[in-house]
C-alpha cells in the first residue's frame, strides 16, 4: 500500500518525485523518501510523518539539484515503525532501492546477510533487497542480471525501482503481485505504483506484468520476462485523477470492498506457511507461558470493531479453548472490572486513535497484559499495546469500514489458531490452515455477485425499515449489515440474533418489511434459522437469504431472493457473508444518491469521548 515513483528523462527529477508522491499520499503516508543520481552519486532524502516534512528538509536542494534520475516512496508501514531508518530508499553499496509489497522470507535472508557480515539499519522486510542486490551485482554482468538474481531469492509482493551510481540514466525495475506503470513521454519515462502519479505527464501508459524486470533510460524501455524481451502495448488513459484514486471505481467504498482479494491475501503473507500449513505470528511477540496461563480475554473495540470482538470470541472460544468476553470500549473503560494479572485485554481498532478502544487498553494494561489487532502502524493503540497483529488492510478513506473488518476477522482466526497450538489444543491444524489459503479465491468469486446484490439493492432501497437475522459467527456479522445500512443509507435496520426476535422483534414484521437472514450451511445452525426465517415468513416478512448452503429447496418456498455464497470453512463464512451485505448497502446508498464515502454526522476516527 505503499506509493513509489521514478523519473529518467533529461527534466530535473526532484520536483517530478516531489510532485508523484503528493498525488500518491493516500496511499499511505508515514514517511517518505526520495534518491537521485546526482554527479555520479546517490543522493537519499528521507524524512518520517507526512510528505511536507520531505519537503521541508528538501527546500534548498529543490533549486540546486540537477539530477535527471530518480526513484521515490511514500510509506504505509508493515515492518517496523514509521521513523526515518525505516523510511524508503535503502541503500547499499552504491545501489538503492524502493519497494512497495511484502517480503515474506525476509527474516531467513536477513539471518544469511548478517552472518556474511552485512550490518541492518532498519527493521524492514525491503532492506534484505537492497544488501542482496548490491551483492548480486559483484557477480553478474549486468545489474538487471544482479535485478533478476536477487528477486529470484525473495518470496512474497513486490515493485522495485533500483539505482546504480555507475548508471546515472538508467532505472531498474522488478514486478511481481504489486501494480508498477510506466508512463511514457518524450525523451523521458515515469514510473508509479499508481496511475494518479502519472496523469499531470502523460496518459500513455505500459502496465507492467507479474515476473517482469525492465531497464528504463531517457530513450528505452527495455522489459524482458524469463529472460525473454516481452513487447508491451502503450495504453492511453482517459480517468481523470480522483477515478484513477478509486481504481476507477466511483467510491472510495466500492474500490476498497473490492480491495479485500488483495489485503488479504497480504495478511497472510508469511503468516501461513502454504507447505507446512503453519501459521506463525512470532511478529506478536507473544510467549507460550503467557498464552498458558491466559484465564479470560476481555475483547474491547467501538462499531465495526466491536462487532469483530464478537466474532474473535467465537473463534478464539472455539479454535482455542479460551474464555472471552466481549464489551464496547465506551463501557468497558468505566465499568468496575475484575480483571486478573493473567487475562488479557484484546482492543481491536483501525485507526488505532479511537479514545474510547485507547482507554479501555489503557485500563486493561494496568492490570494485565494487552494486545491490539490494528491496522495503522505508529497509531498510539499499536504503541502501547503489549503485543501488536496488524491487519494489513493498508489505508481506508471511505468511513463506512469494510476491507479494515475482514482483515480484523482474519487477524482473529490467525490469533485464534496461534493461540491454540501455543496451549497445545489445536486440532485440525492442516484443514483450518488449508481453508485461509482458499479465502482470497472465494472472496473474489463473491465479489462476482456483485451485479446481482446491486439488482437486489434496486428492489428494496425505498424501504424505510430492514432487519438483519444470524446466528452463531452470523449474528455479529448480522449486526455489521444493519450498521452498514445505517450508516451510509440513514434506513434504519437492526441487527439481530435469529433465536431472539420470537422474545419482542417480532412484532415488527408485516408484509413489507425486508429481513436479509444469514443462513450458513453448518448443519445446526441452518436448521435453526431456517425455522427463524420461517417464523418471520409466515409473517409476511419480505426475505433476502443469503446462504452458502445447497439446500435451496428448503429455503425457496419462504423467500424473495437467494444470494448463494461459496463454502470454505464455517469459521470462514463470517468473512464472505460480510461482503454482500457490504455491497448491499453501498448500492442501496449510492442508488438513493447518498453521499456514500462521507455520510452525514461520522468521521472517519472518533478520537474524541
Ligand atoms: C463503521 C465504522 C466505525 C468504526 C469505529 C471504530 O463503519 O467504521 O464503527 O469501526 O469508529 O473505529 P476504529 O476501528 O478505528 O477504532
Amino acid at each position: 500500500m505503499c506509493g513509489i515513483v521514478g523519473y529518467v528523462g533529461t527534466k530535473k527529477a526532484l520536483p517530478i518525485l516531489l510532485d508523484g508522491l503528493g498525488q500518491l499520499e493516500y496511499r499511505g503516508y508515514d514517511s517518505a523518501g526520495v534518491a537521485l543520481v546526482e554527479d555520479g552519486q546517490l543522493e537519499i532524502s528521507r524524512a518520517p510523518g507526512r510528505l511536507s516534512a520531505l519537503k521541508k528538509l528538501l527546500t534548498e536542494k529543490l533549486t540546486t539539484s540537477t539530477g535527471t534520475n530518480g526513484i521515490g516512496h511514500t510509506r504505509w508501514a508493515t515492518h517496523g515503525k514509521p521513523s526515518e531508518a525505516n523510511a524508503h530508499p535503502h541503500a547499499s553499496e552504491g545501489v538503492c532501492l524502493v519497494h512497495n509489497g511484502i517480503i515474506e522470507n525476509h527474516l531467513e535472508l536477513r539471518r544469511e546477510l548478517e552472518r556474511e557480515g552485512v550490518v541492518f539499519t532498519s527493521e524492514t522486510d525491503t532492506e534484505v533487497a537492497a544488501h542482496l542486490l548490491a551483492k548480486e551485482i559483484k557477480t553478474t554482468a549486468t545489474p538487471l542480471d544482479a535485478l533478476k538474481q536477487m528477486a529470484s531469492r525473495l518470496r512474497g509482493s513486490y515493485a522495485f525501482l533500483a539505482l546504480d551510481e555507475r548508471f546515472p540514466d538508467r532505472i531498474f525495475v522488478a514486478k511481481t503481485a504489486t501494480p508498477i506503470i510506466i508512463g511514457v513521454g518524450e525523451g523521458e519515462f515515469f514510473i508509479a505504483s499508481d496511475i494518479p502519479a502519472l496523469l499531470p505527464y502523460t496518459r500513455s501508459v505500459i502496465m507492467l506484468e507479474d515476473g517482469d524486470i525492465a531497464e528504463l533510460s531517457p530513450t528505452r524501455c527495455y522489459i524482458e520476462r524469463d529472460g525473454v524481451e516481452q513487447k508491451r502495448e502503450v495504453v492511453q488513459i482517459t480517468w481523470d485523477r480522483t477515478t484513477a484514486e478509486k481504481r476507477g471505481f466511483p467510491h472510495y467504498m466500492i474500490k476498497e470492498i473490492f480491495d479485500q482479494v488483495e489485503v488479504i491475501s497480504d495478511a497472510l503473507r508469511e503468516r501461513v506457511d502454504m507447505s507446512s500449513l503453519e501459521v506463525d505470528l512470532s511478529e506478536t511477540h507473544l510467549k507460550e507461558d503467557q498464552v498458558k496461563a491466559t484465564r479470560t480475554i476481555h475483547l474491547v473495540g467501538c462499531g465495526t470493531a466491536w462487532h469483530a470482538c464478537l466474532v474473535a470470541k467465537y473463534l478464539i472460544e472455539s479454535i482455542a479453548g479460551i474464555q472471552c468476553v466481549v464489551d464496547h470500549a465506551s463501557e468497558f473503560r468505566y465499568r468496575s472490572l475484575t480483571l486478573h494479572k493473567d487475562d488479557i485485554v484484546l482492543a481491536i481498532s483501525q485507526s488505532g486513535e479511537t479514545a474510547d478502544t485507547l482507554a479501555a487498553l489503557l485500563r486493561g494494561g494496568e492490570q494485565c497484559r494487552t494486545v491490539a489487532i490494528c491496522n495503522v502502524v505508529g497509531s498510539t493503540i499499536s504503541r502501547k499495546a503489549d503485543h501488536v497483529l496488524f491487519t494489513r488492510a493498508g489505508p481506508e478513506i471511505s468511513v463506512a469500514s469494510t476491507k479494515a473488518f475482514t482483515t480484523q476477522l482474519v487477524a482473529a482466526y490467525l490469533l485464534a489458531i496461534a493461540l491454540a497450538e501455543m496451549k497445545g489444543t489445536l486440532e485440525q491444524r492442516r484443514e483450518a490452515v488449508r481453508a485461509l489459503l482458499n479465502l482470497p479465491g472465494a472472496i473474489d468469486s463473491t465479489l462476482k455477485l456483485n451485479d446481482v446484490i446491486e439488482r437486489i439493492a434496486e428492489r428494496y432501497r425505498t424501504h424505510r425499515h430492514v432487519l438483519f437475522l444470524g446466528r452463531g459467527l452470523c449474528y455479529p456479522i448480522a449486526l455489521e449489515g444493519a450498521l452498514k445500512l445505517k450508516e451510509i443509507s440513514y434506513i434504519h435496520a437492526e441487527g439481530y440474533p435469529a433465536g431472539e426476535i420470537k422474545h419482542g422483534p417480532i412484532a415488527l414484521v408485516d408484509d413489507n418489511l425486508p429481513v436479509v437472514v444469514l443462513l450458513p450451511r453448518q448443519n445446526e445452525l441452518f436448521d435453526k434459522t431456517l425455522s427463524n426465517l420461517r417464523e418471520v415468513g409466515s409473517r409476511g416478512a419480505r426475505i433476502i437469504a443469503i446462504t452458502d448452503s445447497e439446500r435451496h429447496d428448503e429455503i425457496a418456498p419462504y423467500v424473495e431472493e437467494v444470494v448463494t455464497l461459496p463454502f470454505i470453512s464455517h469459521h470462514l463464512t463470517p468473512i464472505l457473508m460480510s461482503i454482500p451485505l457490504q455491497l448491499f448497502a453501498y448500492h442501496v446508498a449510492q442508488k438513493n444518491g447518498l453521499d456514500v464515502d462521507l455520510p452525514r454526522n461520522l468521521a472517519k476516527s472518533v478520537t474524541v469521548e
